[in-house]
């Protein structure tokens, strides 16, 4: 099978989710899914997560599962499952984006939380699209 399938989900973290939390999860998460030959971008901001995973669709499912079932975030809702024609973050096992003490893609940022947090679901049309504009700053997601 030819492409790429991408997962998006937004998710609420735990109330009392640590900056702790944050680079374990992180340093899991590069490292399985390096193994797993899933690459994306996780972003934080102001309690919540969205995440989007790429890879076959097998390992990304499974993946998806042990996120369901992790207490660190909850309320997990998949926005996006699709086929793509390429990889939005190849060279990243997971690239991380701070909204909260990152100023850079800002704008972005906002756009993006209107997008996923729409119920008007012709705003979910515009995710990807927002989400490849972070590929610009993704040297600077650590
Ligand atoms: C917001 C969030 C994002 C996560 N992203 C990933 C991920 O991309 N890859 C991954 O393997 N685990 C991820 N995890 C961690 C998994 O829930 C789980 O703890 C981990 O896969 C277990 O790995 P282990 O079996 O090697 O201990 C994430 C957890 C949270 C809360």
């Amino acid at each position: 099978m030819s492409g790429v399938f991408h997962l998006v989900y937004f998710s609420k973290a735990a109330e009392d989710l640590s900056y702790t939390d944050i680079r374990e999860i992180l340093e899991v998460s590069r490292r399985n899914n390096a193994r797993l030959g899933i690459t994306g971008l996780l972003i934080f901001r102001d309690g919540y997560f969205v995440q989007l995973l790429e890879g076959d669709e097998a390992p990304v499912r499974d993946v998806l599962t042990a996120i369901r079932d992790d207490d660190r975030n909850y309320s997990v809702k998949v926005l996006i499952e699709a086929i793509g024609a390429e990889r939005l973050f190849p060279d990243w096992s997971m690239a991380f984006h701070d909204g909260d003490i990152t100023t850079a893609s800002s704008e972005h940022l906002v756009e993006l939380f209107e997008s996923v947090s729409a119920s008007d679901l012709s705003k979910r049309a515009l995710i990807m699209p927002i989400l490849k504009k972070f590929r610009a700053s993704a040297p600077e997601l650590k």
